[in-house]
């Protein structure tokens, strides 16, 4: 058995398997941590001649390590995280490397990076996206932390890294220090709540709206994404709804609950959002709609105190090119405000992000990709500062060009009783953010009405205050 092992993995569930198959099939020594002898037994049993080593005794594990270590947590968020790193800490030696690849908190991340950084041991937050397979073949991975540590496994993370089809680069950089690489890998999931929720509005109105079937909908999908969709997320959009239920023969999408669960990571976009002050009010509907789908018996009581008529939505209105053209100008629009959020959160933390960047390490192996994130990349590139996406010449004309698809639809589908709040969402962003002038003044005369809040003019400076109750 060599020891010395490149690369440590803690916590092996199926996306710590994967990645120690993945690190072993590009040359690397990789050792896995279980708690269980059954885990590591199955590490063993599926790894063949790779140079793959399973333990169940955290000393033999980080002792077979090659110096300075490395090591990566893939456990739950959380409490989990900490209680690996204390029990860790009297093992390890200064210059040690731990990577949390979990979907920690951005915040706790800090601390744990402030912590480690006191015992001289170094510690990156990365976000991992892709999923199982991803991380078998080629997950998206965000890391933050200090440029010396990126150096050390820059190496081995490209190599592992999915890599983009349009050019071979890998999916993987150093996003900036700290908490940043989960940052981002949180806004990624927002981003990631936005448009699964818009695909979700866009089946209900084929559905609920037209009667199409399930598998008419998958080919309306499949032809979506093999054009101007192309995205994983539409591409599994195909699967699911193509999917039989092995027992009982119908579709197996008709059988799940309506009930979306989550882990917090589009709440932690939004909560962030907030205290930033940037409005992403289309990952804000999608988290509310998951919301929403869990009042199940209420939904079923008020189902039958405000039923109304079938919606009734045709084809001849609401033709298939129309509704893709809606969903790509919603999607656009829901990266436009993840981005945008990138963007003032990397100046309100002194991240530095690059957002070019991160549209680069998003084209490949994480669950947003799409062929849209090589515009995000071009038009960052062109301009760094770009304040907002739509802003940018390019994106301007698609979305010019998009946006009455997205118009007519929330219009008809509205009209028809049917919810699309995630689709509207991205329809009154962008109507907001083109208009000039926004109805805030009169806001800001009832604030200064009742409460003396003052209010801003805009034909002379200065702060003002009316006595509003005089006649
Ligand atoms: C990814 C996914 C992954 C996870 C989500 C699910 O990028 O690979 O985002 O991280 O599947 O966190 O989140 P919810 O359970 O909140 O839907």
């Amino acid at each position: 058995m060599s020891l010395g092992h490149d690369f440590g993995m803690i916590g092996l569930g199926t996306m710590g398997r994967n990645l120690v198959w993945n690190l072993a099939d590009h040359g690397y020594s990789v050792a896995g941590l279980g708690r269980s002898q059954d885990r590591v037994n199955q590490l063993h049993e599926q790894s063949g001649d790779k140079d793959v080593h399973g333990y169940v005794d955290p000393k033999a594990f980080v002792h077979n390590l090659r110096r300075p270590r490395a090591i990566m947590l893939l456990v739950p968020a959380g409490s989990p995280v900490d209680d690996v790193i204390q029990e860790l800490l009297p093992l390890l030696d200064q210059g040690d490397l731990i990577i949390d690849g979990g979907n920690s908190y951005y915040k706790d991340t800090e601390r744990r990076v402030k912590d480690l950084e006191a015992r001289k041991i170094g510690f990156f937050g990365m976000g991992v996206s892709g999923g199982a397979e991803g991380a078998r073949h080629g997950p998206s991975m965000m890391p933050g932390g200090t440029e010396a540590l990126w150096e050390r496994v820059r190496e081995m993370l490209e190599s592992v890294a999915a890599k983009a089809e349009e050019d071979g680069g890998p999916c993987v950089a150093l996003v900036g220090p700290g908490g940043s690489g989960h940052y981002v890998k949180t806004v990624h999931n927002g981003i990631e709540y936005g448009i699964m929720q818009q695909i979700a509005e866009v089946y209900d109105v084929l559905k609920r709206g037209m009667g199409q079937s399930n598998s008419q909908i998958a080919d309306t999908f499949q032809a979506w994404d093999e054009g101007v969709l192309r995205s994983f997320l539409a591409h599994i959009t195909v699967d699911v709804l193509r999917r039989k239920d092995p027992d009982t023969g119908k579709d197996l999408v008709d059988l799940i609950s309506d009930k979306a669960k989550q882990k917090g990571t589009g709440k932690w976009t939004s909560q962030d959002a907030m205290d930033l002050g940037v409005p992403i009010p289309t990952i804000d509907a999608a988290v509310a709609a998951r919301e929403m789908s869990g009042l199940k018996d209420e939904r079923v009581k008020a189902e039958l105190m405000y039923k109304v008529e079938s919606p009734q939505l045709t084809a001849d209105w609401l033709p298939a090119d129309l509704l893709r053209d809606a969903l790509l100008c919603a999607v656009i629009l829901t990266y436009t405000q993840g981005f945008a959020q990138l963007g003032a959160a990397s100046q309100e933390y002194g991240y530095n992000i690059k957002l070019d960047l991160v549209a680069r390490i998003w084209r490949a192996g994480c669950i947003i990709r799409s062929t849209f994130l090589q515009q995000i990349m071009d038009a960052y590139g062109r301009d760094a500062a770009l304040p907002n996406l739509l802003l940018d010449p390019k994106v301007s004309i698609q979305v010019s060009g998009l946006q009455g698809a997205l118009r007519n639809v929330v219009c008809a589908v509205q009209g028809a009783g049917l919810p699309v709040p995630a689709l509207s969402a991205s329809l009154s962003y962008f109507d907001g953010f083109r208009s000039g002038r926004l109805p805030a003044n009169l806001i800001q005369g009832q604030r200064d009405y009742f409460g003396s809040h003052t209010y801003e003019r805009v034909d002379k400076p200065g702060v003002f205050h009316s006595d509003w109750e005089s006649k």
